[in-house]
C-alpha cells in the first residue's frame, strides 16, 4: 500500500514541501506520496483526527499551527520542547511525537559557510515561530547578544526573555526603519517580503561583510537581500533553510538519509 505523508497549514496551496518530498521518494524508489492538506486556523484537533483516519503517519506543520499543534502531542523532542513549537509530527501506534527541524534547518546554511556564531552580535527581525527557532539555535551556538525587533513589541520582549533564559544577553524593540551598523548577523524572520514587496527594514546602511539571512524564500532575491548585497553583505537566501529542514524531516520520518541534491533540484526547479 502506498504510504501517505503530508504538510498541514493555511494557506498551503503554494507549499514547496510536496515537490521536495515526492522527488525524494522517486529517487529513493519509495512507494510513498506527500500531499498538502489545508487545516484552517483553530481547527487543529479536527485536522489531526482526519489525518489519523486517513492513515497518515507523519506530517510537517507550517504557519499558523506550529505552536498550536503542541498541545495535541503525546511527546516532544528536545528541540521541540526548547523552541516551544513543532514543525514535524510522527503519528504511530496511536501516539503523536513532535519534532522541530527549523532550528537545525536555520543553522545549516550558517554552519556550511563557517559563519562564526560564538560571540556573534545578532539582529533578529520578527518574533513568531520561525524567529523562535532561529533565536534558540543562535543562543545554543553561543551568540553574544541577540536584539529582537518586532511589530508587536510584546512578542519581541517575550522572545528576548526566552533567549535570556537560555543564557544569552538579549534585548528587544520595535522594527527599525533602517538597520544600523554594529551587528555581525541580521536575520529576517518576519514574513515581510514574501511574494515581493519591501524589506521589513532598510538594509542599505549595514557594514560590508555583515551576514544577511532572509527566511523568506519567495522570491529568491528579496528586497532585504538585494539591499544587503548592494551594501556589501554576505547574503543567505531562505530556500536554503527550507531545504535543510525538509531534508532533516525526511531523515526523521523515514529513518534514512535524505537525497538532498534531488530535493534541491526539485525546489530550485519550482523557482525557475
Ligand atoms: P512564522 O511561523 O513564519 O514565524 P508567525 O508566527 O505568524 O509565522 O510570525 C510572523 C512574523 O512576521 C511575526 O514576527 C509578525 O509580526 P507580529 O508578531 O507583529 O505579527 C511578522 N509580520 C507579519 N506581517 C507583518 C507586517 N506586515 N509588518 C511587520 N511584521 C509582520
Amino acid at each position: 500500500m502506498v504510504r501517505t505523508f503530508a504538510v498541514i497549514g493555511d494557506p498551503i496551496d503554494h507549499s514547496l514541501s510536496p515537490a521536495m518530498h515526492n522527488a525524494a521518494f522517486l529517487e529513493a524508489r519509495m512507494d510513498c506520496t506527500y500531499i498538502a492538506y489545508r487545516v484552517p486556523r483553530g481547527e487543529v484537533p479536527e485536522g489531526l483526527d482526519s489525518l489519523r483516519a486517513a492513515g497518515i503517519e507523519g506530517f510537517n506543520v507550517t504557519i499558523p499551527h506550529k505552536v498550536a499543534v503542541m498541545e495535541h502531542l503525546d511527546s516532544v523532542s528536545e528541540e521541540c520542547s526548547l523552541i516551544g513549537a513543532a514543525n514535524l509530527v510522527h503519528d504511530r501506534g496511536g501516539r503523536r511525537r513532535g519534532f522541530n527541524t527549523d532550528m537545525e534547518g536555520f543553522l545549516g546554511p550558517l554552519l556550511s559557510r563557517n559563519v562564526p556564531l560564538p560571540g556573534c552580535r545578532v539582529l533578529l527581525l520578527g518574533a513568531g515561530g520561525a524567529a523562535r527557532a532561529g533565536a534558540s539555535g543562535l543562543a545554543a551556538r553561543g551568540a553574544s547578544h541577540i536584539h529582537i525587533c518586532n511589530r508587536n513589541v510584546e512578542k519581541a520582549r517575550s522572545l528576548a526573555e526566552h533567549c535570556s533564559r537560555m543564557g544569552v544577553s538579549s534585548s528587544s524593540g520595535p522594527l527599525p526603519s533602517y538597520v544600523e551598523a554594529g551587528f555581525d548577523l541580521v536575520v529576517n524572520a518576519t514574513s515581510v517580503g514574501m511574494n515581493g514587496g519591501p524589506s521589513p527594514a532598510d538594509m542599505g546602511r549595514v557594514s560590508p561583510g555583515v551576514v544577511a539571512y532572509d527566511m523568506v524564500y519567495r522570491p529568491v532575491r528579496t528586497s532585504f537581500l538585494e539591499q544587503a548585497e548592494d551594501a556589501g553583505a554576505v547574503i543567505i537566501p531562505g530556500w536554503e533553510m527550507l531545504l535543510h529542514q525538509a531534508a532533516l524531516s525526511f531523515s526523521i520520518l523515514h529513518d534514512r538519509e535524505a537525497p538532498v541534491q534531488t530535493m534541491k533540484r526539485a525546489l530550485v526547479g519550482v523557482f525557475e
